[in-house]
């Protein structure tokens, strides 16, 4: 007799599949990612990119684990609605308000939490290791969903002050409410003065990605000494790093948080910690 189509089946054993869903999903870099990732640790798994459409989602969700899934990577538009559809939500990914990774449970139960974070400040962390969240305010340009993982990350880094500006003033007072009381808000007006002895300053807008206007603030109040890092990387050096270069500071470009971000979730769905380095880069920008 068939099983109700509700209940959990535990996948069947072989050769663990995971992938990336989203709609559209064909610009994702993960499946470059991963693969190499597999290939070079000689692991016997597939990371496939997977369009679903915003109405199936949680049909895919409870399909997924019966086909042998055991992680899943979470794309525009899907990463806030996954939550509402997962057994268990860590506390971060519940504060962010989005999950990029997916673990797949044997018993079909979902496990979602958000990595991005993590992936932010592992990029910082490799490019700039004298960097010291502590040292000094940090300026974050944005309040959308990527800024909300940075804002988690650098909070939770020790940043003492975190200033926020963003386009729609609201956006950066609900992360205030959230997030507490080491943020400040600027107006958008005013971007140009907040980045005044800001030791980190961060870009997470998507202005400046390719077929965007860039992202133009005034750098006169910008010390050199800040460390400047940007979320969009395509292109890697966006004119606002080549700006933020231009005026003494240095940069990280925004490429290595995608890297970082993917390597908890392959860590946990394939059994091997995968080093971020420059094969990977080169991979990935192939
Ligand atoms: P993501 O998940 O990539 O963060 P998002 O939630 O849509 O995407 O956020 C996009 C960010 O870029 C927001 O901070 C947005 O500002 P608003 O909240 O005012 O929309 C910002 N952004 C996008 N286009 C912009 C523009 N032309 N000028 C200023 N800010 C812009």
């Amino acid at each position: 007799m068939s099983k109700n189509s509700d209940t959990p089946t535990p996948a069947a054993p072989g050769i663990p599949l995971a992938g990336v869903i989203g709609w559209p999903v064909a610009h994702s870099r993960s499946p470059r990612l991963h693969g190499h990732w597999l290939r070079r640790y000689g692991i016997a798994g597939h990371y496939i990119p997977m369009p679903v459409r915003p109405e199936h989602l949680a049909e895919a969700l409870r399909t997924l684990p019966r086909l042998g899934f055991v992680g899943i990577n979470v794309t525009i538009p899907h990463k806030e609605a996954v939550l509402a559809l997962a057994d268990h939500v860590t506390d971060r990914a519940a504060l962010i308000g989005a999950a990029n990774t997916l673990i797949l449970r044997p018993d079909g139960k979902i496990h979602a939490d958000n990595t991005d974070g993590y992936g932010f400040i592992a990029n910082l962390r490799q490019h700039a290791p004298d960097w010291r969240p502590e040292i000094g305010p940090a300026a974050l340009i944005g309040a959308g969903g990527a800024a909300r993982a940075v804002v988690a990350s650098l909070l939770d880094a020790g940043v003492r002050e975190l200033r926020i500006a963003n386009r729609t003033r609201l956006r950066a007072e609900q992360i205030r409410t959230e997030f507490g009381a080491r943020i400040t808000v600027y107006d958008w007006a005013q971007a140009g003065n907040m980045l005044e002895g800001a030791a980190t300053v961060v870009n997470a807008t998507s202005m400046g990605m390719d077929g965007k206007p860039a992202l133009r603030l005034p750098l006169d109040a910008l010390s050199p000494d800040a460390l400047v890092t940007d979320l969009v990387y395509t292109p890697l050096d966006t004119p606002f790093l080549v700006a933020a270069r231009a005026q003494g500071c240095r940069t990280v470009d925004g490429l290595g948080m995608l890297l970082h971000q993917a390597a908890p979730g392959f860590e946990r769905w394939f059994g091997t910690r995968p080093q971020v380095d420059d094969d990977l880069r080169r991979a990935v920008l192939a």
